[in-house]
């Protein structure tokens, strides 16, 4: 269990300048957010640092711009949508996140006014944990607290190195929320705990499968990864995705999760396809897969099957999609395992980009106890390792 961290409730904010670490790195198409999420999810802290007549000077990154400005990763377009998500309707964005013109627009802030400042990683001081940096962005700071769970695994200026720099620090409502509900699943989860993995490679996801497979009741494993798995079983899986070079650690895998009593379930049947943009799929079982086919979704008698367990579940946590789920062709697994955790009665809980997205998109996040903001730090939290965004935090 982890310490329990202060909050922004316990903060005196009125008329005092917050630097709110926010995670606003939402997906864009052509400078048009597709999901806003994130941003909505952080809202709940911005309005209650305006109600308390805070100066918010709100801070994220967006995309990995590597230290250069790329104006098609300017925060812009985030500013644009809090705005109109926000009761005030006002965002002022600066130019850079330091330097004399965000100084100007932090200074005249008036009590219960948002500046959002731009792209912090258009500094590469910031990946860098730069202390300098740091205390540059210190400067525009009274008390900070952290609201950006899904990037407390990066060792990062503004999340790790800054919060020892301010008088004050605490940890944002979604951020509170995010680890109460992991600590949960992590330390006391509703059993039968049911773990439903996916995405495309093992490798990723190596350290989560050991942790969980030592937590969970069901491990049921979907998405590109299935294929390694379904090869190192021995099966013939035609011109799928496969991690040649982790197939012994596949069947290592599978071999102490019998050991271990761990209810192990790869997919029964998938949902073939010529190539990733085929607009067609045929349905196989797992022992008859075409030796010229690709395997891009698991097949409805697997989403039955995962569905069983999930319903039957005290607590479910996915991560990662079941299949190629960006072509509708191939999208109907993670819809269905979506649709069978909105129904279940357990405590269900998604976390990871693809995954909240095929939530999100069939409609059905309201219906889940939690949808995660953190992809990455959501797995790293339950594999157990410590968030230096979190750590930072500590009184
Ligand atoms: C995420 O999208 O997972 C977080 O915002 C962290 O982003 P990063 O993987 O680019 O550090």
């Amino acid at each position: 269990m982890s310490a329990p961290l202060r909050s922004i409730e316990d903060l005196d904010l009125e008329g005092r300048r917050l630097f709110l670490r926010v995670d606003f790195n939402v997906p864009l198409d052509g400078g048009r957010i597709t999901d806003d999420t994130r941003i909505r999810a952080a809202l709940p802290t911005i309005e209650f640092a305006i109600e308390r007549g805070a100066r918010v000077v709100l801070a994220s990154h967006l995309g990995r711009p590597k230290g250069e400005r790329v104006e098609a990763l300017s925060l812009e377009p985030v500013a644009a949508r809090l705005a109109e998500l926000l009761t005030s309707g006002e965002v002022l964005l600066t130019d850079d996140c330091v330097g004399d013109g965000a100084r100007k627009v932090v200074g005249d802030l008036r009590d219960g006014q948002v500046a959002l400042l731009e792209n912090l990683r258009f500094h590469a001081e910031e990946t860098q944990n730069d202390s300098g940096f740091a205390q540059q962005l210190a400067r525009l700071a009274d008390a900070y607290v952290n609201d950006a769970f899904g990037a407390a695994h990066r060792a990062h200026a503004s999340v790790a190195a800054l919060p020892g720099l301010v008088d004050e620090h605490a940890a944002g409502l979604l951020m509170i929320r995010e680890l109460e509900v992991l600590d949960r699943l992590r330390d006391a989860p509703p059993h039968p705990f049911v773990a439903l993995v996916g995405g495309a490679k093992v490798s990723g996801k190596l350290g989560v499968l050991e942790a969980l497979m030592e937590r969970v009741d069901s491990l049921l494993v979907g998405g590109a990864m299935a294929n390694t798995f379904l090869a190192a079983r021995g099966l013939e899986v035609g011109r799928s995705r496969v991690e040649e070079d982790k197939l012994a650690l596949a069947r290592s895998l599978m071999e102490r999760a019998e050991q271990s009593g761990v209810d192990f379930l790869l997919p029964v049947d998938v949902r073939l396809g010529s190539s990733l943009e085929a607009q067609d799929a045929q349905i196989a079982e797992v022992d008859a897969i075409d030796s010229q086919a690709m395997a891009l979704d698991i097949g409805p008698a697997t989403t039955e099957l995962f569905a069983q367990r999930i319903r039957a579940a005290g607590s479910v946590f996915w991560n990662g999609p079941m299949g190629l789920f960006e072509n509708p062709a191939f999208a109907e697994g993670s819809l269905g395992v979506a649709t069978a955790m909105a129904q279940a009665p357990g405590f269900t809980v998604v976390g990871g980009g693809d995954s909240v997205a095929a939530v999100c998109q069939a409609g059905l996040a309201a219906q889940f106890d939690h949808v995660s903001t953190g992809g990455g730090a959501s797995l790293q939290y339950l594999e157990g390792h410590r968030l230096p965004g979190v750590e930072a935090l500590n009184p």
